[in-house]
């Protein structure tokens, strides 16, 4: 009796725990579904963003040039939703971003890592930011294997955003009837070879020598020639790529490096410089304020807009998408200010680098990338 009594009880307190787990069940919300949603976790492989470029003007082209941007952190993500504000209220239909470098600070272990949907492709809105992310390398895409999985990932996912076909490539642009050459250059001299590195000064003076339809020429790379911010001036590549752009009369540079802003004419130079380093660091301070027009500590990006007669170069505050900077520069080199940025007074800090020389690195010895976390000002 007493046993039969327990088991009758034991059956009705299942029956009331299956009715509870049954109406608890109904009552949770469900979880999210879908691709993205899943992807963004880190077990998962990316997913690229779907993007369709509207038609390209046809009387100019526009870039966006922006460095120094994959850090995952609060400015970038700020940067990143300014960027988007600003193209779509331009209402142009962009032809690119032109990546500067330091693409990623944090490491990546493969092609597959969710890393590039999280700091990449949901990052960067892709009805808004519809068009093609050209890309270069800075010093933080050595680290580890990263400079070889950017260039896997472009090559896997050609209906990515990503474009990095090799490790130094011109772009004609538009394609049907090109205005603009752009060369996309590696500056980072002591992570290649000699080899590399003297086939891409060749090539860069075979390229620039080819008679061209283009009205404007640029070269893109990650470090400066000349910078009034935390890493100087860098005296190799005012050395050995120097001469080839005077020579042919480069009309504007594009770096980034320094976290910061620039528009730099330099004596004696005919080049506009554009340090655009502000993508998604935290800003570093000034070391230089004898040179100008404009040089700030700030995040943010610059937009190229370049007609047949002039170009016009706009500098944006990556906090609220308003031009704090622009400036015009016609085909023979006349550069004048169209609205006047506030420059920073030069810190006494000292300088990170001497010269295209890493003082760090010569008092320390060859940094081992791998084991070297990225320091906050890199
Ligand atoms: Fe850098």
């Amino acid at each position: 009796m007493r046993i039969s009594l327990n088991i009758e009880g034991v059956r009705r307190l299942y029956f009331f725990l299956l009715s509870l787990a049954l109406l608890c069940s109904a009552c949770t919300p469900p979880k999210p579904s879908g691709s993205l949603a899943a992807a963004t976790k880190p077990a998962s492989k990316p997913v690229v963003a779907q993007w369709t470029p509207r038609a390209y003007p046809t009387d100019q082209v526009n870039f966006i040039a922006m460095g120094d941007w994959g850090s995952g952190g609060q400015e970038q993500k700020d940067v990143a939703k300014a960027l988007a504000t600003y193209v779509d209220g331009t209402g142009i239909q962009f032809n690119g971003l032109l990546t500067l470098g330091d693409n990623f600070y944090v490491q990546l272990k493969d092609v597959e890592d969710y890393q590039f949907q999280s700091l990449f492709e949901d990052m960067f809105d892709a009805r808004r930011l519809n068009f093609p992310f050209y890309v270069t390398l800075g010093n933080h895409d050595y680290e580890k294997d990263k400079a070889k999985i950017e260039l896997a990932y472009a090559a896997k996912h050609p209906d990515s955003r990503w474009k990095f076909p090799s490790q130094w490539y011109r772009l004609d642009l538009p394609e049907d009837k090109p205005l603009v050459t752009v060369l996309m250059l590696n500056s980072n001299k002591p992570r290649m070879t000699s080899e590399q590195w003297d086939e891409q000064i060749k090539w860069i003076d075979e390229q620039l020598s080819q008679p061209r339809a283009t009205k404007w020429t640029i070269a893109c790379a990650h470090h400066p020639l000349f910078s009034n911010g935390a890493h100087g001036d860098n005296g190799v590549l005012q050395v050995q790529w120097g001469p080839i752009f005077k020579k042919h009369k480069l009309d504007f540079y594009l770096c980034g490096h320094d976290h910061d802003m620039q528009q730099l004419q330099v004596p004696n130079w005919s080049t506009t410089f554009v340090l655009a380093g502000g993508g998604g660091k935290k800003p570093t301070k000034m070391r230089r304020d004898i040179r100008g027009p404009f040089s700030k500590s700030m995040n943010g990006f610059s937009h190229l807009q370049l007609f047949e007669d002039r170009a016009i170069v706009h500098f944006v505050n990556g906090a609220d998408a308003k031009v704090v900077h622009e400036i015009q520069r016609t085909r023979d080199g006349e550069v004048s200010t169209l609205v006047k940025g506030m420059s920073d007074k030069a810190t006494t800090q000292p300088l990170k680098v001497l010269l295209g020389i890493d003082l760090d690195e010569k008092k320390e010895g060859p940094k081992d990338p791998a084991k070297t976390p990225a320091s906050p000002e890199d």
